[in-house]
């Protein structure tokens, strides 16, 4: 099934006031059932925008968004996604445990299913160690790797991930990179994820998207097709080739890649 379709969306903010601002102007973007899609481009251009009307967190000002073939509202009663975004947005009072159990709180697992399925998120971040404290006593990198462990909890059909890996440093970017891919290739998760990151953008995308600013656009979309996610893709002529196309959509140069489009 179709996981995202945004339909000709326009989001003005503070309509008919001085402050007026068109955030993104008719975009249209549909994501396929288990597809890997990087939204990216100059900030202010409307990424987080675009990502908060799929999360029905904002509505369109014109326009229709549908997720997992439902309107943004319903596939968010559904809990048809997980969402990590930029701020890790963790609940102080709890422990790092407990914030990772509570989406399957919510959909009423078990407390044995829960806890053992946390730990499991946990390991997989690299926190196993940190599942009793509180979010205060982690860093912001560890806040934001929690953040991830509680979005994948419920395996999703659909992520939605703004600038997760903003406050990582690059090994532990690189390994979350991979085991994220790992896990969108076993349960078939479709992925928007956003973020500054030409390479990553690249080495994680089936298609990146690329916006320009002032309104709000989608300029260009790069199909990318690697043979592998691996370390040997990072260093092949082919991903720099897909970086160096980004690159020069994000400059207004249109690329020459017979594939970009
Ligand atoms: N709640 C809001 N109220 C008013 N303006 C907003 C609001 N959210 C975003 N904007 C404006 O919309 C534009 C796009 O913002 P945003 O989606 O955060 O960009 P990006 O994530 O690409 O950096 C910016 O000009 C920003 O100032
Ligand atoms: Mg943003």
């Amino acid at each position: 099934m179709t996981a995202v379709v945004v339909d000709k969306v326009t989001k003005v903010f503070n309509q008919g006031r001085a402050d007026e601002v068109t955030a993104l102007s008719e975009v249209e973007l549909t994501v396929a059932g288990g597809e890997f899609v990087s939204l990216i481009g100059p900030s202010g251009c409307g990424k987080s925008t675009l990502l908060r009307l799929i999360a029905d967190l904002i509505e369109p000002t014109t326009g229709t968004v549908t997720v997992a073939g439902k309107n943004a509202g319903q596939a968010r009663r559904d809990q048809d996604y997980g969402i990590a975004f930029q701020q890790a947005g963790l609940f102080e009072w709890r422990t790092v445990l407990r914030n990772v159990e509570l989406p399957l709180e919510l959909r009423g697992l078990s407390r044995a299913g829960r806890r053992a399925r946390a730990e499991e998120m946990l390991a997989l971040v690299g926190l196993a160690e940190f599942a009793g404290h509180y979010p205060a006593q982690l860093s912001g990198g560890m806040q934001q790797r929690v953040a991830i462990a509680r979005a994948l909890a419920v395996q999703p059909p659909l992520l939605l991930m703004d600038e997760p890996f903003g406050a990582l440093d690059e090994m532990t970017r690189e390994r979350l990179q991979s085991e994220l891919l790992g896990i969108c290739a076993q349960t078939g998760t479709s992925t928007v994820f956003v973020t500054h990151s030409i390479s990553e953008a690249v080495f994680l995308s089936d298609r990146v998207v690329v916006m320009s600013a002032r309104p709000g656009r989608i300029t260009a979309a790069i199909d990318v097709d690697l043979p592998a996610r691996d370390d040997a893709a990072r260093q092949s002529d082919r991903y720099f080739g897909y970086v160096t196309s980004v690159r020069q959509e994000l400059r207004g140069v249109p690329s020459q890649r017979a594939d970009a489009r």
